[in-house]
């Protein structure tokens, strides 16, 4: 547990293809410090850049909470004013750090689930959720302007008509909710969370990156934009997969009734 000593900060674990960025200020249930959201966007791109990274695995240190949101005691400083700008812009570098990330990522969900906690766990591709999770935001709550860039993942996971009740109402909905809600992918038992996301997670890491870049690429785009996508962008991730090494893998391991061992390339 950080003390004093040990100020709030994002942690880093990789083992096994599987990056998890761990949100640690337990004293104020994983509220992320303007620093924090400020190292995601270079954490994110670390993992990245990495190789043996396949999944990235978003949480908050110990099972209280994933995050409570940013951190509220640092807003008279800096979130208020012509300051208050310049937070949403680091916050939002942060969001879309997460949204536009290359690998697929998933929030591991324990506990509170709230604000702008609850905004990057809605940022990440899937969320595996624990019984005890509670999701709100709040800002109605604090007269904060919610900004309109981050409500498109919201309605990426959620109806328009529970988008509008989340935000007019601010108020709590537990996992189950949040499964029905479409906010949850899965919800298990908090002792089994790890377990369940590591092997979800494992599932992904084992599958050929580049087939998983390119339907994450295409389901991206036609959801931003359904008229008119890119198609020919998103083409050109598909004759990547059957130009790469990896397709040649997958064929002849299949052949030879053995696992395939895929590089990415
Ligand atoms: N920022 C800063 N500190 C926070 C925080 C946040 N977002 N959320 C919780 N904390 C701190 C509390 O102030 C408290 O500190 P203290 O022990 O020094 O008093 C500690 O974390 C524990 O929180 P507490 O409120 O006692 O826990 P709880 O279980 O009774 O309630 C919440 C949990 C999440 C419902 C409640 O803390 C809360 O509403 N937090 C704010 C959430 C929010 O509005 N987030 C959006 C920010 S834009």
């Amino acid at each position: 547990m950080p003390t004093e000593a040990t100020p709030p900060t994002l942690r880093t674990l990789i083992e096994g293809g599987i990056c998890t960025i761990v949100a640690d200020n337990p004293a104020r249930l994983n509220a992320y410090t303007r620093d924090m959201w400020e190292a995601l966007p270079r954490l994110i791109r670390e993992a990245e850049a990495d190789p043996a990274v396949r999944v990235i695995v978003l949480r908050g240190a110990g099972t209280k909470a994933f995050s409570a949101g940013a951190d509220i005691s640092e807003f008279e400083g800096n979130r208020t004013g012509a300051e208050a700008r310049r937070y949403d812009e680091i916050n939002h570098e942060a969001f879309e750090a997460v949204g536009r990330a290359k690998k697929p990522t998933i929030a591991m969900v324990h506990g509170y689930c709230f604000g702008g906690g609850c905004e990057l766990a809605i940022c990440c591709d899937m969320r595996w959720v624990a019984e005890d999770a509670i999701f709100s935001i709040p800002a109605a709550k604090l007269s904060i302007g919610y900004n309109p860039r981050w409500i498109r993942p919201m309605l990426a996971v959620m109806s328009a008509a529970k988008a509008k009740e989340m935000l007019f109402t601010g108020r709590r909905y537990s996992a189950a909710e949040a499964l029905a809600m479409g906010v949850a992918n899965a919800v298990v038992p908090a002792a089994e969370l790890e377990a369940a996301t590591r092997k979800v997670a494992e599932e992904m890491a084992i599958n050929a990156p580049l087939s998983i870049r390119a339907a994450k690429e295409s389901i991206d785009e036609l959801f931003a934009h359904p008229e008119n996508p890119d198609l020919a962008r998103l083409d050109h991730f598909v004759e990547a997969c059957f130009e790469s090494e990896d397709y040649a893998e997958g064929r002849r391991a299949f052949m030879e009734k053995r696992k395939p061992q895929f590089r990415g390339r």
